[in-house]
């Protein structure tokens, strides 16, 4: 079974950023079966790795748009970018000095926040993205 199942309720309307979000949904899931096979250290450093660059990415297509149209919650949004790079990056270093494990509780917490954050305040910029023209 997958961690965390894209439904239409994720959708923000916007297909780039849509597409975005269902790679990230792809990418836990990912990790969740390296870990769930045993997949060794490098591989799933390696999923890790790419979760965090494509996190990066996604993140600055939303940042790019809130600033193209001036969105007025820009700032706090980018602030939740930045610490959600932080925290998977302190982890990334964490597992790869042996200091942590991927666990069951380290993915809850990945799938958690993307779902929260999908269904929180990305929902919050929707309309707006919208009626600036995105679709
Ligand atoms: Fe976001």
């Amino acid at each position: 079974m997958e961690l965390i199942t894209w439904t239409n309720d994720f959708s923000v309307g916007v297909t780039e950023i849509d597409n975005q979000h269902q790679k990230l949904v792809k990418m836990i899931n990912e990790l969740h079966q390296a870990m769930k096979k045993g997949k060794g250290n490098s591989y799933v450093e390696n999923i890790i790795k790419q979760l965090i660059d494509y996190s990066i990415y996604h993140f600055e297509t939303e940042e790019k748009y809130f600033d193209k149209f001036n969105y007025p919650e820009s700032k706090s949004h980018k602030e939740i970018h930045k610490k959600f790079i932080n925290d998977i990056s302190v982890f990334k270093d964490d597992f790869e000095n042996n200091k942590i494990m991927l666990t069951l509780d380290v993915l809850n917490f990945l799938s958690n926040w993307l779902r929260e954050h999908i269904l929180g305040v990305d929902m919050d910029y929707s309309d707006f993205l919208i009626d600036n023209g995105l679709k």
